[in-house]
This record gives structure tokens, sequence and C-alpha cells, in this order.
């Protein structure tokens, strides 16, 4: 196992849903942002480092029919998996480190809440984009929320990149269009805040 998986494996088998900084009850940010990407109920949609977010839950309670989750923790994934019970067999759950991933199909909404600003090293977010790029569809949408330029230099321990609408683009290059942009305020279960940044991009 890579010190990567080590560490969120650990993260997730010792602690519980609402002891983690990033947990959220509804997921109403990504909610919104996935339905500005005029996702339709067939739409493929995956949830990169989606962890044990309930995310995926809101989305089948929606009536979205081919969503894919993906992250480096088994022991994430599994604590999802288990609190859908039988709807989980309609989910496709991907056990797998991004940055080294080979996406086996074509996704329209790609999302991401708080996985590739763990991404500190430049190799790292360039094998994430070449990941992102071989996956969405052409005309497909791109969700990405990270820490702002003034949210916290760690997360889960670990530092992070924290980033601002022009990294993003400038990582994704000129094929994707900024569609949205906005910073939010998270606050984590103990109550301290978080100031995130999210930004919606469309394929062109
Ligand atoms: C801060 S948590 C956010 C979880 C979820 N997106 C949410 O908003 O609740 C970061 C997640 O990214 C996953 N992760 C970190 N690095 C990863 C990588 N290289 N590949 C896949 N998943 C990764 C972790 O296991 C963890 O579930």
């Amino acid at each position: 196992m890579s010190d990567r998986s080590v560490h969120w494996e650990a993260v997730y088998t010792t602690k519980a849903e609402n002891e983690v900084s990033w947990f959220q009850e509804n997921p109403a940010t990504s909610l919104r942002l996935i339905s500005d990407a005029k996702a339709a109920a067939d739409s493929a949609i995956i949830d990169i480092g989606g962890g044990a977010s309930r995310l995926v839950d809101a989305l089948v309670a929606r009536g979205f029919r081919s969503l894919a989750v993906l992250d480096i923790s088994a022991a994430a994934l599994e604590t999802a998996r288990t609190r859908l019970g039988p709807k989980s067999a309609d989910v496709d759950w991907i056990t797998a480190d991004v940055t080294k991933w080979t996406p086996a199909r074509s996704y329209d909404v790609w999302h991401d809440r708080a996985a590739f600003h763990f991404l500190t090293e430049a190799a790292d977010r360039s094998a994430y984009i070449d990941r992102l790029k071989a996956a969405v569809a052409p005309r497909g949408q791109v969700i990405i929320g990270t820490f702002a330029p003034d949210g916290p230099e760690k997360c889960s321990g670990l530092p992070v990149t924290r980033h601002d609408a022009k990294s993003l683009a400038d990582a994704l290059g000129g094929e994707f269009e900024l569609a949205d942009n906005f910073v939010e305020a998270h606050r984590t279960p103990w109550g301290a805040i978080q100031r995130f940044q999210f930004s919606r991009f469309r394929r062109l």
C-alpha cells in the first residue's frame, strides 16, 4: 500500500462519519452544481475522491441512474455502500488512486470535492488532469471544489495546494471553459469555518 492509501484507510477505519472535517449531512452545493451542469437521469456522473460522502445517496434519491464513486480508500467506499444498502448495487464503486487509474468509460459529469487539493506535486496534478481528459466526454462538465486561497493549509493533517478559478483553469487547459466559480464557507462538525472554492467547467 502507498503512504497515501495507508493514510486514508486509517482515517476511514478509525473515525466516524461526523468526526472528519469535510462531513456534510446535505451536500447542497455539489447537488446544485450537478443540476446546473444539466445532468439528466441517465448522465454518467463520477465522484472523484467521493469517500463516504452522502452525495451518492442524494443522487440515487434524485433518480440518477449512472453513478460511479472513486476513492483510494476501500473502507470509505464500504461505508457508503453499506449505508445505501441494496441501492448500492447500481453504483460503480472504484477503489483506485486517481493519479494511477485507467478510466474504462467516459463520464458526462466529473465531480471532486476536496480530493484534487491533496495533489501538491505538479507531476500528480498532471497525472490527474490526464485521467480527467481521458474520462470526461466531449461537452462534459467538471466540478472541482478545493480549499480557497485563504482556506486552511492542511486537510486531514496533510498539506494541500489551495486553488482559485485561474489555477484550476490553467491546470485544465484551453479546452475547458469556466462556467461558474464561487467561494463557500464550510462549517466542520465542530464549528470551524473552512473556505472552499468551487468551479464548474464545460468541455468545449
Ligand atoms: C477530504 S476527503 C473528501 C471526501 C468527499 N469528497 C466529501 O466531500 O465528503 C478526500 C477524499 O479523497 C480521497 N483521496 C485522497 N487522495 C486520493 C487519490 N489520490 N485518489 C483517490 N482518492 C483520493 C480520500 O480517501 C478521501 O475520501
